[in-house]
């Protein structure tokens, strides 16, 4: 059996090279789907898998002695590297400090991100955990002011072709099935932020994407844990905090343009490859404000 993604349906072959296993078992032990055994003082692929190899890598990466090749779900032996010191990474109070001083970010100076930046902040999120390997997430990346202004005045306009999806009507019709909650939240929350959002267009004010110089749009396939693309999109986050960026996550796009002929279209034209339950976008930009003062939540 092989789990399947969007991007693979084939299990990952294991090759043990015989003369340099020293038969530790360091491997066995850490593969939790019995992908291995120890025959002999010698490991060997032991064809128990449940799954098969999905190529998380960690018998690559345990083995004293390199005797474990991992090929095939994108992964082979070129992609490990060695691992930074411990004394390298960020300990806990530097870690809270960076969390603390994050704010939601919506005045940005007006210049751009470099290049560089935004692919440390890529970088980053490539080290996220996926429910299952290779990662299925994909990202949409606008670069600059000017693109991420063009994506948001496109949204505007089909968003003024769908905002019947928060009419008084709709969203009657909708309210036995999604139920209480969401019918509140609607009527709350959503329909009064997409007339903003449209009214505040008109007008030249930007207030869906706050005219951020860099956007990045996180979406899974329909294949893979509706959380992969939440959990990159944090990883993105937290590693442009540390670069001294101001960001912001923005929740709101994501479900307009999931259903229907009239979002397939949208997606389409700019580039996102799947309809997904779960997507985040994460604009960011050099912060215009310095905020004094933490805020201790509960
Ligand atoms: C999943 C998620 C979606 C969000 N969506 C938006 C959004 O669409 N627009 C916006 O201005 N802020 C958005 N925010 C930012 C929140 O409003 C913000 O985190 C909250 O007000 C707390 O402020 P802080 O982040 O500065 O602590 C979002 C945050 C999260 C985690």
């Amino acid at each position: 059996m092989s789990v399947p993604t969007s991007r693979t349906k084939e299990s990952a072959r294991i090759t043990v090279i015989e003369e340099k296993c020293d038969g530790c078992g360091k491997c066995v032990s850490i593969c939790s789907d019995f992908c291995l055994e120890l025959l002999n003082g010698k490991a060997h692929p032991s064809g128990k898998a449940v799954f098969g190899c999905i190529a998380c890598g960690h018998c690559m990466a345990v083995c004293p002695e390199a005797a474990i090749e991992i090929h095939g779900r994108f992964l082979s032996p070129e992609d490990m590297f060695p691992l930074p010191g411990r004394e390298q990474a960020a300990n806990h109070e530097q870690l809270l400090a960076l969390m603390q001083r994050r704010r939601s970010i919506r005045k940005y100076r007006n210049i751009p991100v470099e290049k560089e930046v935004i692919d440390r902040v890529l970088e980053a999120a490539r080290s996220a955990p996926m429910g299952i390997p290779p990662t299925d997430v994909n990202i949409m990346i606008l670069d600059s002011r000017e693109k991420v202004r063009a994506f948001t005045e496109d949204f505007a306009r089909y968003l003024e072709k769908v905002k019947w999806l928060t009419s008084g009507w709709f969203l009657a019709l909708m309210r036995p099935f999604w139920g209480k909650a969401t019918d509140e939240f609607f009527r709350g929350f959503m329909k009064p932020l997409v007339d903003k959002y449209l009214t505040d267009m008109k007008k030249g004010v930007n207030v869906i994407t706050y005219d951020a110089p860099v956007a990045l749009y996180f979406y899974g396939s329909p294949y893979c844990d509706p959380a992969d693309s939440i959990i990159a999109a944090t990883y993105a986050m937290l590693a442009a905090e540390s670069l001294g960026l101001g960001t912001c996550m923005l929740g709101a796009i994501h479900p307009f343009i999931q259903n229907g002929k009239a979002a397939t279209r949208f997606r389409e034209k700019h580039g996102i490859h799947f309809k997904s339950r779960e997507g985040l976008f994460v604009i960011m930009g050099y912060p215009k404000a310095e905020f004094l003062k933490g805020i201790r939540r509960n």
